[in-house]
């Protein structure tokens, strides 16, 4: 329990690392007290993602802890979202949104994420050609995902620019939330869904090659099987998780990159497979830190877990587990111990992992080649989030 309260503070926030490793040293799994599991161990986590009687708390379980919930818009739309969903009705609609999401479409982005981050990397070198500083989340680490997953839904570029402050509003719906954020979240949610039924309503009447355009003609022929509801629900959802986590995995990938000068110059010259970096920055620093599900009568990592428990699985700290990886706390782009669990597993597998992949193993490479002496100008500034990781600010000079 006192590592668990010092996670949560500022300075367990910054670097939770050293409390996960005291965490493996009680077990793969922990009991916290009634109702609550913590699950740190490998294995133990991707046990509990991929048994499908670990359910993801539904709308049935916030019936029972949060009556009221149907007044808060983010939390009716949130009740269509494949993150909180089950069986049937998940199988349904992911079916369907994987039937748009095809490997082909995002393998397709590919020439379109070069040019976006040449772009990104021109702006950068402009802004720092005389030494001054260039702020790499707000100029490159946020740009590039939002383009990119509003090219793939097929979000006018005019229409972009006002979405930075509504989608990071909205994913404040991700952490513990303290009730007087929710105003803002559900303020966020409605706008964004209006905007969404605007542009399918143009995107019916007039189709494109995009995402929208696909998705509404699968759900058009698929006999109602996927309502207007659910789909654009889940659009909102497509947008904010393609978000920050991209977001994350760029800056976090570009922090050990500045202070493993030996590491950004292997990957420079192709010494390091840039797939293989990826990999180890999504084990090493995870931009999503944990999920959660809800538990059931069973034994996990050799703790008993009760129906009804909350069952947190601590991504994080599985890419850290001592008994699954060789020296877990050392960045090793060469491990051959891979397979992060930073995308989750079983049947709620990241839709975008593939997506994030891509854009992150397009990026690093251009931006180490372009910037051969980019470094560090000042202290980054972590972000305060204890589920999505990453920095608020990571500034750095280029010349
Ligand atoms: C580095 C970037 C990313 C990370 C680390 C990440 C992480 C995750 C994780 C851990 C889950 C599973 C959650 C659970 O099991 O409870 C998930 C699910 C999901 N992700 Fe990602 N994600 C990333 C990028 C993206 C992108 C780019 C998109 C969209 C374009 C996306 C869309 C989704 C969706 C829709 C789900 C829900 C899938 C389901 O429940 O069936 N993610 N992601």
């Amino acid at each position: 329990m006192e590592t668990l309260t010092a996670l949560s503070t500022p300075a367990g926030r910054a670097d939770p690392y050293p409390h996960y490793a005291r965490l493996h040293e009680l077990g793969e799994a922990v009991r916290l007290g009634p109702g609550v599991m913590v699950v740190v161990g490998y294995d133990a986590i991707n046990t509990v993602l991929r048994d499908p009687a670990f359910r993801v708390a539904d709308e049935t379980i916030w019936e029972r802890d949060f009556p009221g919930w149907q007044d808060q818009p983010v939390l009716v739309q949130g009740a269509d979202w494949l993150l909180n969903i089950n069986t049937g009705k998940h199988a349904r609609i992911r079916s369907l949104i994987a039937r748009a999401f095809t490997a082909r479409r995002v393998a397709g982005l590919e020439p379109a994420i070069r040019a976006m981050t040449e772009d990104l990397l021109n702006a950068m070198a402009d802004r720092g050609a005389d030494g001054s500083a260039v702020e790499f989340m707000r100029d490159f680490a946020y740009r590039l995902p939002v383009t990119v997953i509003c090219e793939l839904i097929g979000i006018p570029e005019s229409d972009r620019e006002g979405f930075r402050p509504i989608a990071r509003d909205l994913v404040g719906i991700f952490e513990l939330n303290e009730p007087e954020s929710m105003p803002t979240i559900n303020a966020a949610a409605v706008d964004l869904l209006a905007y969404f039924t605007g542009l399918a309503a143009q995107r019916r009447a007039d189709p494109r090659d995009d995402l929208l355009s696909d998705l509404l003609a699968i759900s058009d022929a698929a006999d109602g099987r996927l309502t207007d509801a659910e789909l654009l629900h889940n659009m909102t959802l497509l947008l904010v998780a393609g978000f920050e986590t991209t977001t994350n995995l760029l800056g976090n990938g570009l922090r050990i990159a500045l202070l493993q000068p030996a590491v950004a110059a292997a990957v420079r010259v192709g010494e390091v497979p840039v797939a293989a970096f990826v990999e180890e920055v999504l084990r090493y620093d995870s931009p999503v830190q944990l999920t959660s599900r809800v538990g059931y009568e069973t034994k996990v990592g050799g703790a008993a877990v009760s129906d009804g428990d909350n069952v947190m699985t601590l991504l994080g700290a599985g890419n850290r587990d001592p008994r699954r990886f060789a020296e877990p706390d050392t960045f090793d782009a060469l491990r051959s111990d891979g397979s992060p669990l930073s995308f989750g597993g079983g049947a709620h597998f990241c839709i975008g992992a593939a997506l994030a992949r891509l854009e992150a193993s397009v990026a690093f490479p251009l931006l180490l080649r372009r910037f051969p002496r980019i470094a560090p100008a000042g202290e980054p500034v972590r972000r305060a989030t204890l589920l999505l990781r990453g920095f608020d600010t990571l500034p750095v000079t280029v010349r």
